[in-house]
């Protein structure tokens, strides 16, 4: 039997939707014993978004799912398949994707949350890219979405500063072969990492009581210094990898876009791969840590600022819980 031609899959619309409600280091001055002396040398973050009480992961997530679809110049019912990465999902279950679904009114998609914590994005990237390769589907939405809000102990702060809420989310289809598209991705995992990064309950193996919610077992926890070796070692490497593998250099790279969880991980693999900073993209000043959100919106703000035309060499890469990290390579391919 002769084997099937793979398809090029490629990025085709960008979208994001941030909340209004903006929280300023000064405004966490007033919560928890910090400054924004600590906050913007350590971390980069000047400020952040934080969604309505009851707003959950799916409603920034379809807002920034329909403007990638307008971007792609395609309808609710053009899209065959989505996927969701969150870490916040609206309910344990039904998936986010569900609720997007209807939301955005999909009425011939399929679709299922991942959860890959910050690297959510890349590996579902990576799932729509192969379903679009092997022409299982046509046209793909895969959205980062997260009310990280909602996870967060605000009397912590070691870990109340570095979050915030936020969507971005993207359009993959086939594209022609002459215009590249995704090129290649590098994702890992290892549960090693998982006493480092987590939250406790709420799952299967400590369900929520009133010792859980005393406890406050129900938000983030992390070993800050632990992560940030791994994360910046991990980061690092894997960018290097792919550029190096596809036998490009430093300036063959017009713009480097990596998960916003810290400005020095951020610097360190810039650093690595011999970046300039004109090649970077930087959002996490203005909208935290967003773990799933972050890549996804990143590039919309790199689009809205006219930073990305096609043909541009674009790498994106990420670390988190898990740990799991990634990273993928790709010539943009949006109208
Ligand atoms: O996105 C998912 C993956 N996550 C990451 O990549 C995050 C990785 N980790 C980090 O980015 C950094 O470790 C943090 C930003 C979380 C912390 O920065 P750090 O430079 O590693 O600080 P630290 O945790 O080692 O704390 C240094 C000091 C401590 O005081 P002592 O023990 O030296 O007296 C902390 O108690 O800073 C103190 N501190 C703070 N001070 C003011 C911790 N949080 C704060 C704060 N304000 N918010």
């Amino acid at each position: 039997m002769a084997a099937r031609t793979l398809l090029t899959a490629g990025i085709t619309g960008v979208g994001m939707s941030f909340p209004e409600k903006r929280l300023t280091n000064a405004d966490l001055e007033k919560m928890v014993d910090t400054n924004d002396e600590w906050i913007v040398e350590r971390t980069g973050i000047s400020e952040r978004r934080i969604a309505e009480k009851g707003v959950g992961s799916s409603f920034h997530g379809a807002k920034a799912a329909e403007a990638a679809m307008e971007h792609a110049r395609i309808k609710p019912d053009d899209v065959d398949l989505i996927i969701v990465a969150t870490v916040t999902p609206d309910m344990a279950f039904p998936a986010t994707a569900c609720l997007i679904q209807e939301m955005i009114g999909a009425s011939n998609a399929w679709g299922y949350d991942l959860e890959g914590a910050c690297s959510g994005f890349l590996f579902a990237l990576q799932a729509a890219r192969a379903q679009v390769m092997a022409g299982l589907a046509n046209r793909v939405l895969v959205v980062g979405s997260e009310v990280m809000s909602s996870i967060l102990d605000w009397t912590d702060r070691n870990t109340c500063i570095l979050f915030g809420d936020g969507a971005g989310a993207v359009v993959v289809e086939a594209v022609p072969e002459s215009r590249v598209g995704i090129i290649d991705a590098i994702n890992r995992i290892d549960g090693m990492g998982a006493k480092y990064l987590n939250m406790k309950a709420g799952g299967s193996v400590m369900p929520a009581s009133v010792e859980t919610v005393e406890q406050k077992l129900h938000t983030v926890y992390q070993a800050g210094r632990d992560v940030y070796k791994f994360a910046v070692k991990g980061m690092a490497n894997v960018t290097k990898e792919i550029v190096d593998k596809h036998n490009f250099t430093a300036r063959d790279v017009d713009l480097f876009v990596p998960h916003q969880a810290n400005i020095r991980i951020i610097e360190a693999a810039q650093r690595r791969v011999g970046l300039e900073d004109s090649q970077v993209v930087i959002t996490i000043d203005k909208f935290g840590n967003t773990t799933a959100g972050s890549i996804p919106s990143a590039l919309a703000v790199a689009h809205q600022d006219g930073r990305l035309k096609e043909g541009s060499l674009v790498v994106l890469c990420a670390f988190g819980a898990g740990f799991t990290w990634g990273s993928c390579i790709m010539r943009w391919t949006a109208p």
